[in-house]
């Protein structure tokens, strides 16, 4: 008998009460099973799983003979922050697996002591379980450790795309891993790996691009999260990463379709399966065989095959095709599969029919943020009645054990604080503000007006100068983002100040303007995120109404006129091109404004190159290089190049 244990009733009463509490608290389906009566013995201290010095394959198998169904299928149950915060003990009765912080979930005091004591007193709940499983906790770390005041924020991916520099992604990340795990959660739901078709999509700014080569060659922040070695990930420097969504999010039909009212976000890709492979699915490939990636998040939005006949678009929740046999099978996957948001109950039919076709098609944890309880009951019925195999748990529950022992979790489940004082550090502010510098992309240079000469008089305008939130957008603090001073951090006004003495600044360009060489007017978008982005739902990739007053007042004015669009994808700008001498995309470049000024006055050269085409205007989306009759306003690539301080 390799495992007596597990037939031992157990004799203390204590851990007896435990499991009838939490058979209470969960609805009757599963207080009617018997089984649950008996609760198996805690692990002698020698346990195979509990050695370190052990293959973590073998540690997986030992911990996994060791477990009831109830502790399976609670390893296979995330929940959010809020939803177990104000009763902690569900951890424990519900052998919780994972916790994750969704956008601006954070802790009361939101600094990293306090973050790192939240999820301490998380996991130490983990712990009070039989078998001491510990909690992977989860959190969107995007573009930086986002939603913590005082962390580095980076340029969100369009703009780290735009600098076409991997080594610096790379960079990016390690730093992002860092700050991230010195506060608790060891695991980021990124990178994102969408490859953006249509800019029309409010998370185009989370795509490195829009061709697939350019997001493979960007996945190097794999390994900027994870580390290079296996052995990396038990680090305090490093963290397990998520290529996300599988695939085809950013490459969704725009509106109505032959088959029906999609909105573009977790909307339907309508292809077929050559190009679907060759165009959404190949950056998996990548994050797979060559960066390891720990876990991928399947994506909210449909397929539906031309080849099959459009009108049958299948959930990516319930695509065993391109879950199981593609992904795990063809590619070889062995992370594992973490569902998105609730996504699951976007699956056609009821409850239980929801989560046993997302079970069966290949998900391997499921964020439940609200319905952590049911969706364990649900999927203990489920596995009991037949109709979800035991093997499919146990393969679901061996890939999330082997990230936690791959994390050394088991050895040292807290945080581990030691570089919580490199948070917002200046060196890794340093990095950002680089990166920031680099993906910047000229777009136009009539008459040599950029780097700007420092003895210039400069009147600076408009609605995205000085307003960090704005600059930084959406994940940012909060779900959407916030305009206004929500970040410590270097607005783009604060950068061109350090630079110059000689600087007038008025929001809505009221101020006199005589006397100015040049003219800069910051325009761009304010903060969105998923859905609340998309156009047709309230935004426009169109300037607004002050950012084209503040463009004429300020270029009918000054003699050169600079105009820089702090915006997470192309805004359209024909016909106010002619009017400006300079125009810049500065994309979102999150806390470190200072490096667009250092572009500006050439302290560094210009040489981002576009990451996506550039409209005429909006009724061109979707325009993609490689497009037949291809006419953009600027293709995909371009960008003007500048000498470093060419004018001093
Ligand atoms: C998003 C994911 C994100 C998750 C957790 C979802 O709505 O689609 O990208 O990781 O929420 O915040
Ligand atoms: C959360 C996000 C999540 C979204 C999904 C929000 O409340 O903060 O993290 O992605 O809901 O709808």
């Amino acid at each position: 008998m390799r495992h007596p244990h597990r037939r031992v009733i157990s004799p203390r009463i204590g851990r007896s009460l435990v499991a009838i509490a939490t058979i209470a608290a969960l609805p009757s389906a599963v207080a009617a099973q018997p089984a649950l009566a008996a609760a198996p013995q805690a692990a002698p201290a020698d346990a195979a799983y509990l050695n370190p010095r052990l293959p973590v394959s073998k540690r997986v198998d030992d911990l996994l003979d060791r477990m009831t169904l109830e502790e399976k299928v609670g390893q296979m149950t995330q929940a959010e922050r809020g939803a177990i915060d104000g009763d902690r003990d569900q951890i424990t009765e519900l052998a919780l697996g994972s916790v994750l912080s969704g956008g601006g979930s954070v802790p009361a005091d939101n600094t990293p002591e306090g973050w790192a004591d939240m999820v301490d007193a998380y996991q130490s709940k983990a712990l009070a379980t039989r078998l001491k499983i510990p909690l992977l906790y989860g959190i969107d770390s995007v573009h930086g450790h986002n939603n913590l005041v005082g962390a580095t924020v980076f340029p969100h991916n369009i703009g780290m795309g735009a600098t076409r520099n991997p080594g610096l992604v790379r960079r990016q990340q390690e730093i992002t891993a860092k700050e991230t795990r010195a506060t608790g959660p060891q695991w980021v739901f990124g990178p994102c790996v969408c490859v953006v078709r249509d800019l029309r999509w409010g998370r185009a700014y989370e795509a490195y691009g829009e061709d697939p080569r350019l997001v493979i060659e960007m996945e190097t922040g794999i390994e900027g999260f994870q580390g290079r070695h296996e052995r990396d990930l038990k680090s305090p420097r490093h963290v397990l990463a998520t290529a996300k969504h599988y695939a085809g999010d950013g490459d969704t039909v725009f509106g109505s379709s032959t088959t029906g009212d999609y909105t573009i976000d977790q909307g339907v890709t309508v292809t077929d399966r050559r190009t679907f492979a060759k165009v959404n699915v190949a950056p998996y490939v990548t994050a797979v065989k060559r960066h390891d990636v720990g876990s991928i998040m399947p994506s909210f939005s449909s397929v539906d095959w031309k080849e099959d006949g459009v009108g049958n678009p299948v959930k990516m929740h319930a695509h065993k095709e391109l879950l199981t046999d593609v992904l795990k099978n063809k590619i070889g996957f062995d992370g594992f599969l973490i569902s998105d948001w609730a996504a699951i109950q976007q699956i056609p039919g009821d409850y239980a029919t929801q989560v046993r076709t997302s079970v069966n098609a290949g998900v391997d944890m499921f964020m439940e943020p609200y319905s952590a309880p049911q969706f364990i009951e649900t999927l203990l019925a489920e596995v009991r009645a037949g109709r979800v195999k035991e093997s499919r748990v146990d393969d679901a529950v061996s890939r999330i054990l082997k990230a936690k022992f791959e994390l050394g979790l088991f050895e040292k489940p807290y945080t581990d604080r030691r570089y919580a004082g490199t948070i917002g550090s200046p060196a890794h502010r340093a990095v950002a503000r680089r990166a920031v510098a680099e993906s910047q992309v000229l777009l136009k240079n009539s008459g040599r007006a950029l780097p700007l000469r420092r003895n210039e008089e400069i009147y600076v305008a408009g609605t995205n100068a000085d307003d960090i939130g704005n600059q930084a957008g959406g994940w940012t603090v909060t779900w959407q983002g916030e305009s206004g001073d929500i970040i410590p951090g270097t607005t783009i006004l604060e950068g061109i100040e350090q630079n110059s003495g000689n600087v007038t600044y008025s929001e809505d360009a009221s101020a006199p303007m005589s006397g100015s060489d040049v003219g800069i007017v910051v325009v761009g978008e304010t903060p969105y995120a998923e859905g609340v982005g998309d156009v047709g739902n309230g935004h426009t990739l169109n300037l607004s109404d002050a950012d084209k007053a503040n463009i004429d007042k300020v270029c009918g004015a000054i003699e050169t006129c600079v105009v820089l669009d702090v915006a997470g994808r192309p805004q359209i700008v024909t016909d106010r091109l002619p009017k400006m001498d300079a125009f810049v995309m500065s994309w979102l470049p999150g806390s470190e404004g200072a490096g667009v000024s250092d572009v500006l006055f050439g302290k560094r050269p210009f040489k981002g190159r576009l990451p996506v085409s550039w409209p005429r205007s909006e009724d061109q989306e979707p325009v993609n290089i490689g497009d037949r009759n291809y006419d953009p306003l600027f293709p995909y690539g371009y960008g003007l190049r500048t000498r470093r301080g060419h004018h001093h």
